[in-house]
Parts: C-alpha cells; structure tokens; sequence
C-alpha cells in the first residue's frame, strides 16, 4: 500500500528535522517481509517500524530501538501505542542476561474493590471502560527509563524521531481513518477539551495528522527524564483531567508509580529455551502451562491444523485458562502458586481431564457475554546486529482506551482497570472472570494477557514473537511457537495461518473465518461449539536462521510492517 504527498505535507517534509532524514512520514509503505543481516524492527505502524531501524543505524542496540519504537508508536499508532498506558518488555542480550521490564498500569490510591458497583452491587461496566474512571496509573513512560540502562543512546536521539511525528504531523493509513472515525463519537463524549483525534470532515487514508500537544509532553520528558511526565506541568495536565471527568488518579499515584525489572518466567520446550513475562502476565504460567502440556504428545505427528492437533491445544488452553480464572493475579498482593502450576507433577494431573475422544466441559459458572472485541494491544519484536532481542507488548487496553485524551498534553489514557476482575464471576470486555486473586486493590497492578516472548536455540536468539487480542494473546502467542518449533511452518505462515482460541469460559472455541471447514465440522461432531471471528490477534514475529539470516514477518491482520538493514 502507497500513501501519496499532499502539497501541505510536501511544505512539512522539508521543515522535517535532519535526525529524520531516513524517513518519510508523508509516503511509506506496508511492509510485511523482510529479510536481512543487521538488524529487525517488526511493529504496528510502518513508521514506527522505521524510526526503530532508524536508530540502530545510528549505532543504537536492540533496547536503544525498542525505547523509540514505543514512543513513535504513541503518535502513530494513537489507537494502542502509547505513553498512557502500559505494558511489558522481554530482554534477551547476547551476552547472557535475560531480564523483564514490568511498566503495567496500577490501581490509584483511591481504587477499592466494589468501585464499580452500585448500590445493589451489580458492575457498572461503562465505568471501569471508558472515561476517566476507568483510568489505570500509566506506566509507559517508567518503564522505558526503566529499560535505558541496557540502551546507549542518549535519550534525546530516541525521543526525537517521535517528537518530529507528533509536531510535523504525519499521514494515516486507511485502518486509522477508520478507527478515527468509528469512534468520534466517544472522543466528543469523553472529553472535554479539544482533540487532535477529532476534525470536522471524516478522516481518510493519506490526511495528516498532527499533535502539537503530544509533542509539547514529548519535549517535557525530552527535557526533564520521567519527572517530565510523573511530575510539573504533565502531572497537573493529568490531574485536572481527571478532576474534569470525577476520575481518581491524583500526585501521589503518579510520584510513587515505579516500573519494576522482574527475573523472567523462564522455561525449557523441546531444547529451546522461552523467555517471557511473569505475572502480572498470566502468559508468564499459562504459556509454561500449555506447552508443557502440549509436550507430552507427539504433537507433529498429528499434523498442522489436524482435527487432532486442533482439538488436543483447544483442551489444552481451556485447561490452562481455568486456572487463570482462579489463580492469577498480582504476586505482589496474592499469592499465586506459580510453582505449583508449572510442575510436571501438576501438570500430569491436568492432563488426566483430557479426553482425546471429546469436547471438554467448562460449565458450571456460567459464562458472561462478551461485550466488546475490541482488542487493541500492541506488539514489536526486534533483534540487533549483536543477536540482542526485545520483545514488547503495550497497551492501552480497549481501541483508544478510556477515549480521554489528557488536556492540553494529547494524549490518550487507558482503560485498563477492566482488566482487574470488578466482581467475581463478571466477566470484562475480553469475556474473562476472575475472583480474588485479580480483585481491586490500592496500587496493586491488574492481570494481564500481554506474553512477549522470545526463545533461545543454543542460548542464542531464535524467535522474537508477541502479538495484541486480549485473552487471545497467550493462545496466539503458544500456537505461533508451536507453529514454528513443532510444525515447521515457514515464519510467514506461522503468523498469518488463521489462529483459534479457547478460554474456558465461555465454553466456545473462537476460530478464525478463513479456518478449515472440516476441522469446524470435526470440532463440532466431537461437541464443541464453535464462533467463527474475522481475525485473531497481530502476531509480529522475527527468526534468526543458523546462518544468522534474520527474517521478520508483519501480520497480514494488520498494518503491521517488518523493517531493517
Ligand atoms: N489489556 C489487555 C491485557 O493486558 O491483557
């Protein structure tokens, strides 16, 4: 796809600055291959992709790359990147460190279990999804200087690229004029000030977009590190906002919030090595979980997409994600006993439920509705020249968050508090319940889906793969794996053949329209239900073959773009 120049757009480009002089945000193109020797940048956004290689040419590693990835994501890809959310970020350095950068959102001081129950105790939904309420401390912005111990750059050169965006402006693809225009009506209900987002005439592919007010936060965090945005001017911009819409975030919550570096959940698999998130990601024991499960069968005799496959991992997740219900949450503030699910010996126990012949059952608790398929997360993988890999997923939780965009400072806040479970048994937008262990409380983070991954072969960097769609994150994330380590598909196909996924409740295998019919028609003789969706999960992923070739794949899903050099 090829976005043209607008003659206003021709005038901006020569105002770009000369530390982007490698990028053209006025016409690019979507990239879904690359092949190449130096370095990768797999991302959402063509420019993004771009401003990351950009830097590793200017002599920046892996980490130097992710940190402006992350930031030009935040202006480019509005809809999930940003600097008001949070996330999680997978470090794998060649020489030996594997570590984990925890930036997920945290409840306000003012946060309580029943916030969003009314009287008669019934969950007010609208509350913990959209508007100010729903808001989640960000953690984005910790987390990157979190993360800048391990990059070289100055940060004033990982910034920029991301603060030329915002002020020159930038032209927008197709799917973002259409995610701008589907939800103008929620950017003029939930707020209060003026938003870049919203414009008289619809968008269309080729407008530009420009955020003077991003930009100016950009500069305040260019200029005075994380007090730029935890403290001064962003954290009165940030209160008065919430003051403006009864939200609850006040100082307090934005001086205490710190990002945490936590020790990977890290695990063996067929003599690879996977490195991912722990908790608050419950990738970090649902993915050991299933494909320690998943290797007690001889997986690729059944065959890619063979009824049997299909119906062995479908148990195998619903297996996995009962528990998720019960047990996972913050390790912080519940006990979790991640070492007990991850045990072989727990592990053969499950598996005793496992009936090849059968549909399993997950009732019992009966499954809420699924309100919303809005999944907008995002994912960038990237590799060095050095064999460094990051590994990042961030998010602010439903398309666009919360809809409110902090006035005068541009940019958009979360919706994350619907992850915690706001009543046992509710489920939130991605259909998921949960009880205790996820229940709201004070400064305490919320269960996530979000499994940046990365595997080692030989202690080297083999895949880097991660992808958005809520609950559908770690069953994406553990079907890509197998896709390429058990059934040897090319990297192309292990991220664009159509994905399924099942969460235990509700009792339903969701699978993508393009599946094959008699898979559907075997699943459904055997007793599942079975939903058809149109797409599941933007898986990014980069392998690393033997002869050090590096191959990036964009998914087809989306406009996600593999860049490098
Ligand atoms: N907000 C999506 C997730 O963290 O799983």
């Amino acid at each position: 796809m090829k976005f043209s120049l607008t003659l206003v757009a021709t005038l901006q480009l020569a105002l770009f600055s000369a530390a982007q002089s490698t990028i053209n945000p006025y016409q690019y193109s979507i990239n879904k291959n690359f092949t190449g020797r130096k370095g990768a940048v797999v991302s959402a956004h063509p420019l993004a992709s771009q401003v990351g290689v950009m830097i590793m040419k200017k002599g920046g590693n892996a980490v130097d790359a992710a940190i402006a990835t992350q930031l030009a994501l935040a202006v480019v890809y509005p809809g999930a990147g940003n600097i008001g959310g949070g996330g999680f970020m997978v470090i794998h350095l060649s020489n030996g460190t594997n570590t984990t950068i925890d930036f997920r959102e945290k409840a306000p001081i003012k946060g309580h279990r029943d916030m969003y129950l009314d009287a008669n105790g019934n969950p007010n939904l609208d509350k913990s999804q959209n508007g100010h309420l729903a808001v989640g401390v960000p953690g984005t912005i910790a987390g990157i200087f979190a993360a800048k111990k391990y990059s070289k750059l100055p940060f004033s050169d990982l910034i920029q690229p991301a603060i030329d965006l915002a002020e020159k402006g930038f032209i927008i693809t197709a799917a973002e004029a259409g995610g701008l225009n589907e939800d103008r009506p929620n950017f003029i209900k939930y707020n209060t000030r003026p938003v870049a987002f919203v414009k008289g005439q619809p968008w269309k592919a080729g407008d530009t977009l420009i955020q003077k007010d991003l930009a100016q936060t950009l500069k305040r965090i260019k200029a005075a590190g994380q007090k730029g945005f935890y403290e001064g001017e962003t954290a009165r911009l940030i209160v008065e906002e919430m003051q403006r819409g009864n939200g609850i975030i006040g100082y307090e919550d934005l001086k205490q919030y710190t990002a945490n570096e936590k020790k990977p959940s890290q695990f063996s698999y067929k003599g690879y090595e996977v490195i991912t998130m722990p908790l608050p990601s419950s990738g970090g024991v649902l993915l050991p979980m299933m494909m320690k499960m998943t290797s007690r069968f001889p997986i690729a005799d059944y065959g890619f997409h063979s009824l049997k496959a299909v119906q062995l991992m479908t148990e195998i997740e619903r297996l996995a994600y009962a528990d998720r219900a019960k047990f996972l949450g913050d390790p912080d503030f519940y006990k979790v006993p991640v070492k007990q699910l991850t045990s072989e010996t727990y592990i053969s126990e499950r598996l005793r439920l496992y009936n090849p012949d059968s549909a399993g059952d997950s009732k019992k608790i009966q499954a809420g509705v699924v309100n919303k398929e809005s999944e907008e997360t995002t994912h960038f993988s990237i590799v060095d020249k050095s064999g460094n890999a990051v590994s990042v997923t961030t998010t602010l939780n439903g398309g666009y968050g919360c809809y409110t965009v902090v006035g005068g400072a541009g940019f958009l806040l979360n919706n994350e508090m619907d992850d915690f479970s706001i009543k046992p048994g509710v489920p939130n937008m991605y259909g998921a319940i949960g009880g205790e262990a996820n229940a709201i409380a004070p400064g305490k983070r919320m269960l996530s889906s979000m499994t940046p991954t990365i595997v080692l072969k030989n202690k080297k960097t083999y895949i880097v793969a991660g992808t958005p769609g809520g609950t559908t994150i770690t069953t994406s994330v553990y079907q890509t794996l197998l896709n390429l380590i058990d059934f040897k598909l090319s990297t192309y196909d292990a991220v664009n053949k159509p994905k399924f996924h099942m969460q235990w409740l509700p009792d339903v295998v969701f699978i993508e329209n393009d599946f094959p019919d008699e898979i559907i028609t075997g699943l459904q003789k055997m007793g599942y239900t079975v939903n058809k969706r149109e797409q599941i999960g933007r898986t990014d992923v980069i392998k690393i073959l033997n002869n050090g070739t590096i191959e990036a794949v964009g998914d087809k899903r989306g406009d996600d773009t593999a860049e490098g050099f």
